[in-house]
């Protein structure tokens, strides 16, 4: 971890998966380079914009204009923004125009849009006669640090969230960190929750840095790019070494098994957005290994305090409309991880950047923790 250089020059992060191995490009403007860095990797190749509505209004003019510059055919799919179009309903008409635009193999999807567009573009891409490449372009915080990486695709399932997909990696990875200067300040403040995970998870003086320089991180600039290169490189880094998720992936899931539940409490709608649910989730993820005693209170006090600091929500009592009881917040739980004999899986912390895998946490600890945030006030 070293601190951000002014550069004019793009930030290049390596994923080393051999022969699926691919680049992440991160820096202000890269949307304009996106013809010529596809043409240097794809010569001739097609293309298909997979985006959503509220993106292509914003930021599809552009994105065709670098690839007309580069003589590069493209077409855009055009999906309603949000995350309903994670169902195979949508998939079925993203799949079927990529078909009908003659997209074949050697040609190429590029996944323009948040993480929605990422896991239903990537999945598609997966799909469509048996797996086409595609490129991401994040154009929110939490895609660009987090599901823009690591080739994780796919929708959602009347029984789940992301219960239907594939693992299908890029091929690139264009982070144009301009593109977030039009995101909402919620959807930004959200994705930090899983800026902030990264340090909480495995790199302590990260953590330290945002906690000085998280204002910069906010208002743009090289820590900005910087944030977000740690990150990728963060994830680059765990995914080469556990890409199927048997082990140390599982890692990135800090904050998420409690931040699930509360999200589907919340029926998944605007009162509580992912990363808002993870921040809560991490606070009670702290809170519980303090509780078990494998850290001391000043730990968690510091990743609350931190995430508070933004702006994120730190209680369960700041959810807007509140969530469901404690018995249903533990079918929840249950449902998201196996419960084996009454114990669960959580990622539990030893420390600020210490986290790890506990296998046989006692659902009946974790309800009583849960039972005492509830009844905060
Ligand atoms: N594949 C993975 O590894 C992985 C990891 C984490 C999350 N995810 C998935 O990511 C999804 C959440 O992603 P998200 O938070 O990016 O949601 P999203 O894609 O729905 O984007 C959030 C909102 O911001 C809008 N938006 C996007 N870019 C914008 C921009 N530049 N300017 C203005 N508005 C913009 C979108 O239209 C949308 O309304 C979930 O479905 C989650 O399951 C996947
Ligand atoms: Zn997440």
């Amino acid at each position: 971890m070293t601190a951000p250089l002014r550069s004019a020059e793009p930030i290049k992060v390596a994923v080393a998966l051999g022969a699926r191995a691919y680049d992440i490009i991160i820096g202000r403007g890269l949307l304009a380079s996106l013809g010529e860095r596809i043409k240097a990797l794809r010569p001739g190749a097609k293309v298909a914009i997979v985006t959503d509505a509220t993106v292509a209004k914003l930021h599809l003019p552009a994105a065709e204009k670098a690839l007309k510059a580069a003589g590069i055919e493209s077409s855009a799919i055009i999906v309603p923004a949000g995350e309903g179009s994670k169902n195979f309903a949508t998939f079925e008409t993203v799949c079927e125009t990529i078909v009908a635009a003659r997209i074949e193999r050697g040609d190429l999807v590029v996944a323009l849009g948040g993480g929605v567009i990422g896991d239903l573009a990537g999945y598609a891409a997966a799909s469509v006669r048996r797996g086409l490449d595609f490129v991401q372009v994040p154009t929110t915080l939490l895609a660009q640090v987090d599901s823009s990486v690591g080739g994780k695709t796919g929708i959602n399932s009347r029984h789940g969230k992301n219960l239907v997909g594939a693992f299908h990696q890029p091929i690139l990875v264009v982070a144009d960190t301009a593109l977030l200067d039009t995101l909402p300040k919620r959807e930004f403040h959200a994705g930090y929750a899983e800026v902030a995970k990264f340090g909480l998870l495995g790199d302590a003086a990260f953590f330290s840095w945002l906690e000085s320089s998280w204002k910069e991180v906010f208002s743009g600039g090289p820590a900005r790019e910087h944030a977000i290169a740690v990150c990728c490189r963060g994830k680059a880094g765990i995914v080469a070494r556990d890409e199927y998720e048997t082990g140390e992936r599982a890692l990135l899931n800090l904050g998420h098994t409690f931040g699930h539940a509360l999200e589907a409490g919340a029926g998944f709608s605007g009162r509580l957005l992912h990363g808002e649910a993870v921040a809560l989730g991490i606070v009670l993820a702290f809170e519980f290994s303090a509780r078990k005693v494998l850290i001391g209170e000043a730990d968690a006090s510091r990743a609350r305090s931190h995430l508070a600091a933004v702006g994120l929500p730190t209680a369960i009592k700041d959810v807007p409309g509140g969530v469901p009881g404690i018995d249903t917040l533990m079918e929840l739980i249950a449902q998201d991880k196996k419960v084996k004999r009454g114990k669960l899986t959580f990622i539990l912390v030893r420390g600020i950047g210490q986290a790890f895998v506990a296998n046989d946490v006692d659902a009946a600890e974790v309800r009583a923790l849960l039972a005492d945030r509830l009844a905060q006030k």
